[in-house]
């Protein structure tokens, strides 16, 4: 079986990223130890300094040296080395200009564990000469990348279309942002930092990002999601988008979580996703990264780092992570006259087949109004907490009903939000269904004969006289309206270390 460690070293502003690979079971089993160095030398250019060679030199249990290979345009340099036995090295790494002379000396020492990754912060310091002048540039690389006046995030919902403003003055308890944790946009700035910090991980190979891409509105694209150590999770992973607009506050697709402060602190434990040992060895961990007690200072008003408020920080991201700028978004205030005739005729299908029962807002259905498309309701038509859609007569994995032991319960699940759905395949909680136009047939026949299937959905499943081809067309028109271009790749929710 072959292993793979790596070390992290962050130099010149960006990752430079260290593997060390182990080979079990061949004949140098103890020795035969590889580090492969990628990084990006952009940063140096960007201050005039061109690299021309980069050397690393590794000094330990063996030592060994040699130039990294750099792109053509002088902009990445990467290479390995090869037969070193583990243990505790220095690594010193030179740049050279076109003349040779030194322009960037670093230096750490980094141990080789095995099963263990190293973070390595690297001081880099470039010296330059710019119209004769010589100035020596240190900057500490490992941290984030943040922008000097935070991103607005507590602000954002400012900028909501009026209609779903109105909606949310009218129904208050819709936010479940507690009073003990508003949002502000350095505490959201901190949870930033916290939810793509691989730190959080036992091993550094993980991050809460590494399952929530921004770019898939927040899930990572698998049927089920691949852990620090390579373990999958059980289930699905779920979007992000708009959780703090979910009355009911419980999280999960068996809603185990009773708020999402309580949710953010779960994955970093769990023996599948983040492996950390315990919640203080988290906050140990933290305390060794220079770049954490002052986003703490900012977010809480002194630099201690403690659980509660690493649970505080990214449950004030996750809260500032809200999506209404997709074309339905934008036409809501002008009675959706943007929509095409299929996108109008889905939504009419969509309300008509009470889908909207499940997905979004109760409030929208007598008198018929266009729904919010916020997960609000979840309030237990049928079965008192979750809902079932009718996915398998016997389910593998009984959601709410395996915490509850309730008859009521079994096979019951977190009704999803459906905004970004295009872009969050595959779908349902073990990730099932490849693509709409799969979930859009097991509403038309595919659907079983379970107790607790909600009383929206017939047994055998809507039938294709009632959901036509051509509704099923128009319904995954509509979901389409609910694409978000503006949010996937907004710069406050991105990747801070990137
Ligand atoms: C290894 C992959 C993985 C990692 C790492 C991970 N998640 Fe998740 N996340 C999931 C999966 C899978 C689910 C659904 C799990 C379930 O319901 O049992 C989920 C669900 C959630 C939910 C629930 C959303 C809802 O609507 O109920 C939130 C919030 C969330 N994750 C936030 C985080 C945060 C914050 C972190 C980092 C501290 C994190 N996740 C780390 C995979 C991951
Ligand atoms: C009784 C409530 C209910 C009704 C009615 C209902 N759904 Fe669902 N829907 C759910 C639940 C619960 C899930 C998640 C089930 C699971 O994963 O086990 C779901 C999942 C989905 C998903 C996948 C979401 C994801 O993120 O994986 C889509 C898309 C969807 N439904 C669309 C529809 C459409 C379209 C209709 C109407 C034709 C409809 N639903 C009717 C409750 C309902």
């Amino acid at each position: 079986m072959k292993k793979a460690y790596s070390l992290i070293l962050c130099c010149l502003g960006v990752p430079l990223l260290v593997m060390y690979s182990a080979c079990d079971g061949n004949q140098n089993e103890k020795t035969d130890g590889k580090i492969a160095m990628s990084f990006s030398l952009v940063p140096a250019k960007e201050l005039g300094i061109t690299v021309h060679r980069v050397n690393v030199r590794l000094e330990g249990p063996s030592n060994s040296e040699m130039d990294l290979t750099l792109s053509d345009d002088n902009t990445t340099a990467e290479g390995e080395l090869t037969g070193l036995p583990p243990g505790t090295y220095t690594v010193f790494l030179t740049l050279y200009n076109v003349d040779s002379d030194t322009v960037g000396f670093g230096s750490d020492d980094i141990e080789v564990k095995a099963g263990e990754i190293t973070d390595v912060d690297m001081n880099i310091t470039l010296y330059s000469t710019t119209g004769g002048i010589r100035f020596n540039i240190t900057w500490n690389t490992g941290g984030p990348k943040l922008p000097a006046v935070p991103y607005d995030y507590a602000g954002a919902i400012a900028n909501m279309p009026a209609y779903l403003k109105n909606y949310l003055t009218a129904n208050p308890t819709v936010d479940n942002t507690p009073n003990d944790n508003l949002l502000t946009n350095d505490g959201a700035t901190l949870g930033r930092v916290l939810f793509y910090d691989k730190a959080m991980s036992v091993n550094n190979t993980i991050s809460c990002g590494s399952c929530h891409h921004q770019d898939k509105a927040f899930v990572d694209g698998g049927a089920v999601s691949t852990g620090f150590e390579g373990g999958h999770t059980r289930r699905n992973s779920m979007p992000l988008t708009n959780v703090r607009f979910f009355k009911a506050k419980a999280m999960f697709w068996d809603m185990r979580a009773v708020t999402l402060e309580t949710q953010a602190l779960l994955p970093i434990t769990d023996p599948v996703e983040m492996g950390m040992p315990s919640l203080e060895a988290l906050v140990d961990k933290l305390k060794t990264k220079p770049y954490y007690p002052a986003l703490f200072e900012k977010a809480f008003g002194t630099q201690d780092i403690t659980a509660d408020r690493i649970s505080k920080a990214l449950a004030q991201f996750l809260r500032s992570i809200v999506s209404f700028n997709s074309k339905y978004d934008q036409g809501l205030d002008n009675n959706l006259a943007n929509l095409t005739d299929q996108e109008k005729n889905g939504l009419l299908s969509f309300q008509q087949l009470n889908c909207v029962e499940c997905h979004s807002d109760l409030s929208t259905i007598f008198p018929r109004k266009n729904p919010t498309m916020f997960i609000v309701e979840n309030s237990g038509l049928n079965t008192g907490f979750g809902s079932n859609n009718a996915l398998d007569v016997t389910y593998a994995d009984n959601g709410i009903g395996e915490r509850t032991n309730e008859a009521k319960d079994m096979g019951t699940f977190k009704m999803p939000a459906l905004r970004n759905i295009e872009l969050t395949a595959p779908y349902m909680h073990d990730g099932r269904f490849a693509t709409l136009e799969d979930v859009l047939d097991h509403y038309q026949t595919g659907a079983k004969n379970h107790p607790n299937r909600g009383i929206q959905i017939p047994s055998g499943g809507y039938g294709t006289s009632v959901l036509t081809e051509q509704k099923k067309a128009d319904i995954i028109a509509f979901l389409k309206t609910l694409t978000d271009q503006s949010f996937i790749n907004d710069p406050k929710y991105s990747d801070p270390f990137k």
